[in-house]
């Protein structure tokens, strides 16, 4: 068991910023998740388009499931929609990054809370090589 949560994990989710949030919210929210997840090592990609939020999150299984139940209960977004979760041999990124999508791709986000799995995965994959890091 103790193995098991000590294996590379990943979450992806897509969200929505809550209605009346402001978008200023994002770069506290930035802020906060760079120098929190540094501490548990956790690494990946928070893509915001102006409305909606994608988010992988990796490290230990321990600390990705436990960051993504206090990312769940943030009232800054709505809309949560876990759309792959799984094992991971190798992380995806060395540090955490935000990235913002032009708001004319907002469609993407939307689509991709439609997939899950292998296609999910490769969406993000897409939204990845599209946005400037
Ligand atoms: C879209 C979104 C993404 C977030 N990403 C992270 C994250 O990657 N790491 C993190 O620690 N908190 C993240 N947060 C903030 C958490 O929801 C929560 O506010 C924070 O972990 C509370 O930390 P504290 O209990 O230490 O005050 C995110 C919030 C939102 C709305």
């Amino acid at each position: 068991m103790t193995s098991s949560l000590n294996t590379l994990y990943e979450v992806l989710y897509v969200s929505v910023l809550a209605p009346g949030a402001p978008v200023s919210a994002v770069a506290e929210i930035a802020g906060h998740a760079r120098a929190a997840n540094a501490q548990r090592g956790i690494t990946g990609l928070l893509v915001f388009d102006g409305n909606g939020f994608c988010q992988q999150l990796e490290g230990t299984q321990k600390n990705v499931l436990s960051a993504m139940e206090r990312i769940s209960q943030d009232a800054r977004h709505v809309q949560i929609s876990v759309v792959h979760h799984g094992p991971l041999t190798a992380r995806r990124f060395s540090d955490f990054s935000l990235a913002f999508s032009p708001a004319e791709d907002a469609d993407t986000l939307a689509a991709l809370a439609l997939l899950d799995g292998e296609a999910a995965l490769q969406a993000f994959h897409a939204l990845r090589a599209s946005v400037l890091l």
